[in-house]
């Protein structure tokens, strides 16, 4: 576990640590060294590379490997191949959990040169609600009252979806939101944003935008980011081109706009190379 990795989520890469050693101590410890404390300070490294293969959830093989290098290279024991397949497996079963937030207040915090973004808390129910329901900005995400923003935002399934409260110099100023496909095979995050009216135009949207992507991409692993705005929404679109999204399809009939009418959306897609 890099330092990066714990300054983004020191709770969660504490967490995974702690349930790493108790299984690895229970079902592992390689030549049971387990009461000797210089195999304690062995193990503080590879647990380390075991929870961040695991908090960005890590196939079954990778984890496997790790086990087994240090097991048999860097301990020099003879593998024990079924055990070491169930403690991977052990782990891995591990990583589901731990890869989620563990309650919405400890969704890492990302500090931008104008921005903070935090995990919410409930006094900005207040703020949000006012933000959200702007004429200009319910015209692109709208029917967020009172009780939608309470339950989608602040008080957000971190199951669902991590939601993110923008702060410009201390004034909540919207809130940008990442989903995550956890499905191996299409692994992908897609995000949403919205800003409150004064604070369009003075690039805090891109700001935001490329905070969020470059933790996605470094902190949780992933290889390609989505997102979708309406069609008509060229501001959005341009603040995405900005930090490096490109337009990839038409979305036809997509959405229902304020109006109650399908309207088509733009599917848009960030690479890690594409970052800017
Ligand atoms: C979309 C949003 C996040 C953009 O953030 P922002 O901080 O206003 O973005 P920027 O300040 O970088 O401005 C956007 C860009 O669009 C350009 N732009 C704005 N209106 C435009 C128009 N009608 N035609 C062409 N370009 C336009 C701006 O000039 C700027 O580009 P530039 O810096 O190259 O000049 C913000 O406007 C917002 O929250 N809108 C309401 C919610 C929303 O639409 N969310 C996106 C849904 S996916």
């Amino acid at each position: 576990m890099t330092a990066d990795d714990r300054a983004a989520s020191p709770d969660r890469a504490r967490r995974a640590e702690a349930a790493i050693r108790k299984v690895l101590l229970a079902e592992w410890a390689p030549g049971g060294v387990k009461e000797i404390p210089e195999a304690q300070d062995e193990s503080d490294g590879y647990v380390g590379r075991l929870a961040a293969l695991l908090l960005r959830r890590a196939p079954y093989l990778d984890v496997f490997n790790c086990l087994w290098r240090v097991e048999t290279v860097e301990m020099g024991f003879p593998m024990n191949r079924e055990r070491t397949e169930g403690v991977a497996r052990k782990l891995v079963a591990l990583s589901e959990e731990l890869g989620r937030p563990s309650r919405p207040g400890t969704t890492s915090q990302l500090q931008t040169a104008r921005l903070l973004l935090r995990a919410p808390v409930a006094a900005d129910l207040e703020s949000l609600s006012r933000l959200l329901t702007e004429p200009e900005v319910a015209a692109r995400w709208p029917d967020y009252d009172r009780e939608r923003v309470r339950t989608e935002l602040v008080e957000a399934d971190p199951d669902e979806v991590t939601v993110l409260v923008i702060e410009s110099g201390g004034t909540v100023i919207g809130a940008i939101q990442y989903g995550e496909e956890t499905d191996p095979q299409y692994r992908h995050a897609s995000i949403d944003i919205v800003l409150g009216r004064q604070s369009w135009g003075q690039g805090f949207g891109p700001e935001a935008i490329r905070a969020v992507a470059s933790h996605l991409f470094e902190q949780r692993g992933h290889h390609r980011l989505t997102t979708d705005p309406a069609e008509d929404n060229v501001r959005a679109v341009r603040a995405y081109e900005k930090v490096g999204f490109r337009r990839v399809g038409l979305l036809r009939d997509y959405e229902r706009g304020p109006d109650r009418r399908w309207h088509d959306g733009v599917l848009m897609e960030l690479l890690p190379r594409d970052l800017r």
